[in-house]
């Protein structure tokens, strides 16, 4: 192994970069860290402990069943977080509006959080891996006092920090504070995660695309047009793409980012937004897409600069390689 770097160490040892350093934003990232450990642990209990895996009987604002380990992971995270006092609100796919701690020491923190505890969630029964993903922003209310709903819909642009953490056959966390996207590796054997790819950049050109076929009939023309592209034998432009669809966003933008590749989850006629969300999934997967060199857009516009309006706003999302979105984009000027 190469440099014994863990991650706590190198979130220090970068943090005199972090704009406003004042050792808050490492508490904050040290939280997420302590977080993922130990829903890491139960996930990796999943198949054992029936109380972990199944169905929680509730369905979130989305309407969508939650799952147990769906409301286990955003218990931990919102207890991690809230213990810390860095963060004065968390706004989770798993709650239906945000919450605004309300320990006097929270109100002075001077950041918010957005999440998706549990990404990938239709995957767990079914032991294919599953993600954590999420982003920080610092808020624009006065501290001293509750969060407030316009801290949660500032535009991507403003992320401070984002990344996700990769449930896999090993466990990841991937993020970026702003200079570039590096991941860390967990060693279970210690219960520490090192550093194992530094600066991460996604190539810019790739042959997988990911993407749910079974949505082709609700795609629009574009779209559809851009699929049979990819499905054409020409060796002359490396067709016929690859397909690969895990159907956790997660897993997909992890492989992509490695290997070369584009995502998407356009609109279709009976989603006329997309399915994914516009705050704790595409703006954190932009700004990490970005950070490594590759391109997220709607459609029409870049993910980091639409200005959010809810909290659980939809958005088509297409993200990936440079070449590969570029080439995308054509598809729908046409
Ligand atoms: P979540 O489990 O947090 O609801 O996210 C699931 C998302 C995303 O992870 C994945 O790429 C997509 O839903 C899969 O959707 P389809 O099953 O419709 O393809
Ligand atoms: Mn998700
Ligand atoms: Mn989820």
């Amino acid at each position: 192994m190469g440099k014994l770097i863990t991650l706590g160490e190198h979130i220090v040892k970068n943090q005199d970069k972090f704009p406003y350093a004042t050792g808050e934003l490492t508490a904050l990232l040290s939280g997420i860290k302590l977080a993922s450990k130990v829903v890491n642990s139960e996930i990796n209990k999943a198949g054992l402990v029936d109380e972990i895996i199944g169905q929680e009987g509730q369905t979130n604002i989305q309407g969508e069943d939650q799952q147990k380990l769906d409301v286990y992971a955003n218990r931990i995270f919102k207890e991690a977080l809230g213990a810390r006092a860095v963060v004065c609100g968390l706004a989770s796919e798993e709650e239906d509006d945000y919450v605004a701690y309300e320990s006097e020491v929270c109100q002075n923190g001077s950041y918010i959080i957005l999440i998706d505890p549990l990404d990938g969630s239709s995957n767990i029964d079914v032991n294919v891996s599953i993600g954590t993903i999420f982003c920080v922003y610092r808020r624009i209310s006065e501290p001293g006092q509750p969060a407030e709903l316009n801290d949660f819909l500032q535009k991507g642009r403003e992320i401070v920090a984002a990344g996700y953490v990769v449930y896999g056959s090993s466990t990841m966390i991937v993020m970026s504070t702003g200079q570039g996207v590096h991941g860390y590796t967990f060693d279970p054997s210690i219960g520490v995660f090192f550093l194992s790819h530094e600066n991460l950049r996604i190539p810019d050109n790739g042959k997988i695309y990911s993407v749910n076929e079974g949505n082709f009939p609700f795609f629009d023309e574009n779209i559809r047009n851009y699929l049979k592209h990819c499905k054409e034998y020409d060796p002359a432009s490396n067709r016929p793409y690859t397909s690969r669809y895990i159907g956790s966003l997660v897993s997909d933008f992890h492989r992509n980012l490695i290997k070369g590749g584009i995502y998407l989850y356009p609109a279709t006629s009976h989603k006329p937004k997309g399915k994914l969300r516009l705050l704790y999934e595409c703006n954190p997967m932009a700004f990490l897409i970005e950070q490594a060199g590759g391109l997220a857009t709607d459609g029409v516009q870049d993910i980091l600069d639409i200005k959010p309006t809810e909290l659980h706003q939809r958005c088509p999302l297409i993200l990936g390689s440079k070449n590969m979105v570029n080439e995308l984009k054509r598809f729908l000027a046409d």
